[in-house]
């Protein structure tokens, strides 16, 4: 079965401040949805990128694609994005051919994620696992946390889960195509993920190693890294 990679980029990217779509930055020159979509089309299994633009950006994300250069075996997309992450995966979902029998869901905010993990995600959907998410083990101890007791007040910790069996997921994850439309259908609660809707279909989720250059640009100090990462590759 053929593999296309959806790239929700139509995030306004208010984490990282005042500026341009967080998508649209660019990273040593070049803008992050690029750098993206090349991971994508890195991985000679993937034949279709489908991009998620910000609602008013489809036309400037289209150029953007046409100004650089991407590998001819792959076709690119471009459709409008929503209101949320989930909407915006479900509008590149309706633009998915019907010959696509393994998904890609890819952040334009990962721009740095290795091929290796790419076809790693591919290889286990291949594979037949219905949904697979890139992952890794936390440097941190995470504590939940509960409501503070009034306004002002310190908020109180009441558990510690155990970071042995705690993973931080990444990008892209990989689907059977059936079972993320379905998902992408019944569930309405807010997810951060799309494999979190695919466990709420009670389907089997599984993980494979993510890579430390999957991470997710979020704030100001992300961008410096993304640079240096970009940096010591020469590009
Ligand atoms: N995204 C999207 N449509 C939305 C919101 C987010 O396609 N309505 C995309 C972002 O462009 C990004 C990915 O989902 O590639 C992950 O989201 P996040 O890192 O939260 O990006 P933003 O929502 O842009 O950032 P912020 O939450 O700081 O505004
Ligand atoms: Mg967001």
């Amino acid at each position: 079965a053929r593999t296309a990679a959806v790239i929700p980029a139509a995030g306004r990217g208010v984490r990282l401040g005042p500026g341009a779509p967080k998508a649209l930055r660019t990273l040593n020159g070049t803008p992050m949805l690029i750098h993206a979509v090349r991971a994508m089309a890195a991985s000679r299994a993937v034949s279709l990128v489908i991009v998620v633009a910000p609602p008013e950006g489809a036309a400037e994300v289209r150029s953007l694609l046409d100004a650089h250069a991407l590998p001819e075996r792959t076709d690119f997309v471009v459709v409008p994005g929503g209101q949320t992450r989930q909407e915006s995966v479900k509008l590149g979902l309706d633009a998915l051919p019907p010959e696509y029998g393994t998904v890609l869901v890819h952040d334009a905010a990962r721009p740095l994620v290795p091929v290796d993990t790419v076809d790693a995600v591919i290889e286990a959907v291949r594979e037949g696992a219905p949904a697979v998410v890139p992952a890794l083990p936390l440097a941190d101890t995470v504590k939940e946390v509960g409501p503070a007791a009034a306004p002002g007040e310190p908020e109180p910790v009441v558990a510690t889960p155990d970071r042995a069996r705690l993973r931080a997921v990444q990008t892209p994850q990989g689907f059977d195509r059936a079972t993320l439309i379905r998902a992408h259908e019944t569930v309405t609660a807010d997810v951060t993920d799309d494999a979190s809707m695919v466990e709420q279909l009670g389907l089997r989720v599984v993980v494979v190693p993510g890579h430390e250059e999957a991470f997710k640009v979020t704030r100001p100090l992300d961008l410096v890294l993304a640079e240096a990462v970009l940096a010591r590759r020469r590009l």
